[in-house]
């Protein structure tokens, strides 16, 4: 074999054997390139005798032609290669469904909004809701606090500025006008919740001028106590997420409700987290009472007739209590990355067949 072939050989089974363009380029320019191997012995040419030369001449241009083309060839194959690998990664297969990735976290607040909802909604509620701009009527009068009584300041209210009748509206200071509204409108029996917004003059870790609350009415000929406290009851423990809650009905007062009481649960705080439902430490979640007579009346129903009960929950408190959040008014921050922490997957709806919360 002639050094010719034997070299000619050689570089074709590398070429061959090359993986990459870089290894290909490597090998041209060790065969092709001003110092490579073909080029050198292209130099010697000159110092051929004529008949060497006519022979050795044309062999070298010939080897050269042939691993040019040779890498020309073995650098389109490597380059189909390498498209092909990336039309294959990069393959979309329209017959999948659609993949959902949801952006964006739920507010805590809406989650239990929504939470309370599908609670209440199992147990035959609707939801009702009303402005959040009120007369003192409806936020006040009706709900049977006398006139200038101080009840009314307990409510830190905001007022806005007097109309030209003189009359003041406020920002609501709680969502019990609702249960005006509904009564008024509505023939019983009534079982309603009144989800929204509530405004009072108060600001610290646990309070915000705005927060919100989810009310409950429940208007019929033969509602009691019993009613009340077996709602609240079973309320707690679906939204909690246990069984076994203390709860207990402490005496207090609205204008509203008579009776009145206060809702408390059982808790106890094991280092700094805080255990719900049994432990000898109690918790105040909600107000709650008998519809009062002359609410009733108020609203144009005969009490000799119809009694009902109604609650009012804080929503924010309980949000910060089921998911240990520890600041109230970074609610309202619009920070996304506490929004990205405590925030809940748009995607997960809570329901009670699968868990309010997951
Ligand atoms: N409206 C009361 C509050 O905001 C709560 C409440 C509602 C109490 C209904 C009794 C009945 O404090």
């Amino acid at each position: 074999m002639t050094e010719i072939e034997t070299l000619e050989r050689d570089l074709s089974a590398k070429i061959d054997a090359a993986t990459t363009e870089a290894a290909l380029e490597e090998l041209r320019v060790g065969a092709l390139g001003k110092k490579g191997v073909i080029s050198q012995q292209m130099k010697t040419l000159g110092k051929m005798s004529p008949e060497e030369r006519k022979e050795m001449g044309p062999a070298l241009n010939g080897l050269k032609d042939r691993v040019a083309a040779a890498i020309d060839a073995k650098k389109t194959e490597l380059e189909d290669a390498a498209l092909e690998a990336r039309l294959a990664s990069e393959q979309i297969d329209v017959t999948l469904p659609v993949r959902p990735s949801p952006k964006g976290k739920i507010h805590p607040v809406s989650q239990v909004f929504e939470e309370i909802t599908a609670i209440f909604s199992a147990m035959g509620f609707d939801v009702a809701e009303g402005p959040d701009i009120e007369d003192d009527f409806h936020n006040f009068t009706a709900l049977n606090f006398p006139p200038d009584h101080p009840a009314r300041e307990i409510h830190d209210t905001f007022f806005l500025e007097p109309k030209e009748d003189g009359e003041r509206m406020v920002l609501r200071t709680h969502t019990s006008p609702v249960q005006i509204r509904t009564m008024k409108s509505k023939k019983p029996p009534i079982r309603i919740i009144i989800p929204g917004r509530t405004f009072r003059c108060d600001s610290d870790q646990t309070h915000t001028p705005m927060f919100h609350q989810v009310e409950g009415l429940v208007i019929d000929k033969e509602t009691h106590m019993g009613h009340l406290k077996g709602t609240l009851e079973a309320f707690v423990k679906t939204f909690f997420e246990i069984d076994d809650v203390k709860t207990r009905f402490r005496p207090h007062f609205f204008p509203f409700t008579e009776p009145s009481a206060e809702m408390d649960i059982g808790y106890e705080r094991v280092g700094k987290e805080i255990r719900f439902g049994q432990g000898s430490d109690w918790m105040e979640i909600l107000g709650c009472g008998m519809v009062h007579p002359n609410v009733l009346t108020n609203c144009g129903l005969d009490p000799d007739e119809y009694q009902g009960f109604a609650f009012g929950m804080g929503v924010d408190r309980l949000a910060m209590l089921k998911y240990g959040i520890p600041d109230l008014r970074d609610f309202f921050a619009a920070d996304a990355r506490w929004l990205e922490h405590y925030g809940f997957d748009p995607l997960d709806q809570p329901n009670l067949a699968t868990g309010l919360s997951r």
